[in-house]
């Protein structure tokens, strides 16, 4: 890109100058990923790997060790990430000893050949049940030792538990083998470009930061979206629903980035350390009153769906209104969305900022007047917009709303990347910022936990609908409305 670059979009004009660009190459490392003949691995790992190769972005001593149940050739897998040298395969038992005997003369033979210097990082895309079996066996191995000079990582995929007691005991687990430095939980919605942009957007900008707060913004709407049903996942969808899919993490995580206070610095610790502090704020859902700030949903013909339990009372769809305790946000609700097998998909955040106190237009009540939207657009269309009013031109006073809609790809000339580049990548550097931390799970597990507990209704929604009825009704009566994605 040139120093400054002119786009036009339909109505709009935007430059571009370069700014700063942290660039950091990792050191030498291997990658050893444990369910490499599964469906993550070939979906979004292997294309995140070719997408960092491509990029130049792999250190130069690297190499790939897919370990899995099922026989597997070697080529095949090579030809997903063809950028990516060094890519091998083993077939393993993961509870048998000898797998990890095997795994320890593997890696040591593979690290000195190809320079890795000892540094490995494991990639657990393995169901949950086997995290901690996992761990136990690789800490027994030796593997997780850093006493010999180069370091271990791990990576967990999610769900990391699935209630708060299980979170916990799987915390107290692994930690018998690594310490918190060595662990990276993913939430593959932090590695979204367009969800860091909010911390960019508010953190790396004056004008935005002095109308963050409860004076100027009357609520936060934050949707995820799904036009898909559960598909083939219902093996371990049915046993999980939405809450512990969607609100557990990705939500709480996107609701924390709007939330939390300036950190003290773009650090893993001074991060997870103000998200913390959101958490703490939650106000927590009272089981007996969780019905009127909760709605939950089940699309239908759910039940039918191969592998669903016909008599399933799982939420594949809620909306909740959430408040959170402090100086910033007290009194400003955060309404929160996420289902599947709705209209369309989009995922948003959306900043409403309260109407203007008083009309200087006889003609017309403030409330006449739209409230100004700032929306951060996560996917699809990525992008932020902020809906102003402005005077319509002509002689007459006509008044309109008027968005300045910025969009992703037009401005850079490109999508996004894959979240898992960017993850992947931090795991190699041993950056956390976007790894929740311990502490944010159990707070999260903490504020999810009664409504697992609390017998709500299940309401029924058409699919290609915009969700079940009681959930317009939970924003509408108190005189707002969810925004149409
Ligand atoms: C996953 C959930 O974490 O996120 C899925 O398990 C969901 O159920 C997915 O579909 C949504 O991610 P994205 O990146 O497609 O919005």
């Amino acid at each position: 890109m040139n120093a400054e670059d002119l786009r036009q979009g339909p109505g709009l004009k935007f430059s571009i100058r370069e700014g700063l660009c942290i660039e950091r190459k990792p050191a030498p490392c291997g990658l050893v990923i444990f369910g490499a003949s599964g469906d993550l691995v070939a979906r979004k790992i292997l294309p995140a790997l070719q997408g960092l190769s491509s990029r130049g972005l792999l250190p130069e001593h690297f190499f790939v060790l897919g370990l899995g149940r099922a026989p597997l050739d070697e080529a095949a897998l090579r030809s997903r990430a063809p950028g990516v040298k060094n890519l091998h395969y083993l077939r393993v038992d993961y509870g048998a000893a000898s797998a990890y005997e095997t795994l320890v003369r593997k890696l040591r033979g593979l690290s000195v050949q190809r320079g890795a210097r000892g540094n490995t990082i494991f990639y657990l895309a393995l169901p949950p049940d086997l995290f901690h079996p996992v761990t136990h066996k690789l800490g027994e191995a030796g593997l997780l030792d850093e006493s010999s000079g180069g370091w271990s990582r791990v990576v967990f995929e999610k769900p990391f538990g699935r209630d708060l007691a299980s979170a916990r005991s799987l915390a107290a687990e692994i930690c018998d083998h690594l310490k918190e430095p060595q662990v990276y939980r993913m939430d593959h919605y932090l590695g979204k470009d367009t969800v860091q942009n909010v911390l960019m957007f508010r953190f790396a900008n004056s004008i935005f930061e002095p109308v963050w707060k409860r004076t100027y913004i009357d609520h936060v709407q934050i949707s995820v979206l799904e036009a898909e049903g559960v598909g083939r996942r219902a093996g371990y969808y049915d046993s999980a629903g939405v809450l512990r899919d969607m609100f557990q993490n990705h939500m709480l995580q996107l609701l924390a980035l709007v939330a939390m206070e300036p950190p003290a610095g773009f650090a893993a610790d001074c991060v997870r350390d103000e998200k913390i502090k959101v958490f703490q704020a939650l106000k927590p859902l009272d089981p007996a009153d969780c019905g009127r700030g909760v709605v939950l949903g089940q699309y239908a013909g759910y039940r039918g769906e191969p592998g669903v339990s016909p008599a399933s009372a799982t939420p594949t769809y809620a909306a909740m209104r959430v408040e959170i305790e402090n100086w910033r946000w007290q009194d400003v609700p955060f309404y929160l969305r996420s289902g599947k097998a709705l209209r369309r998909r989009s995922a948003e955040i959306a900043v409403v900022f309260k109407h203007v106190p008083h009309s200087m237009f006889r003609e017309l009540s403030p409330s006449n007047l739209e409230a100004n939207a700032l929306v951060f657009r996560i996917q699809p269309e990525e992008g932020v917009a902020l809906t102003i009013e402005a005077k319509k031109p002509g002689p007459k006073t006509c008044l309109g709303a008027l968005t300045m809609d910025f969009d992703y790809a037009e401005a850079f000339g490109e999508h996004p990347p894959e979240s898992y580049e960017r993850l992947l990548l931090d795991v190699m550097l041993g950056d956390q910022t976007l790894f929740p931390r311990e502490d944010a799970l159990e707070q999260t597990w903490s504020f999810i936990q009664p409504l697992l507990e609390a017998e709500l209704p299940l309401r029924s929604y058409a699919q290609g609908s915009g969700g079940p009825a009681e959930a317009a009704s939970l924003i509408e009566a108190e005189g707002r409305s969810w925004r149409q994605p």
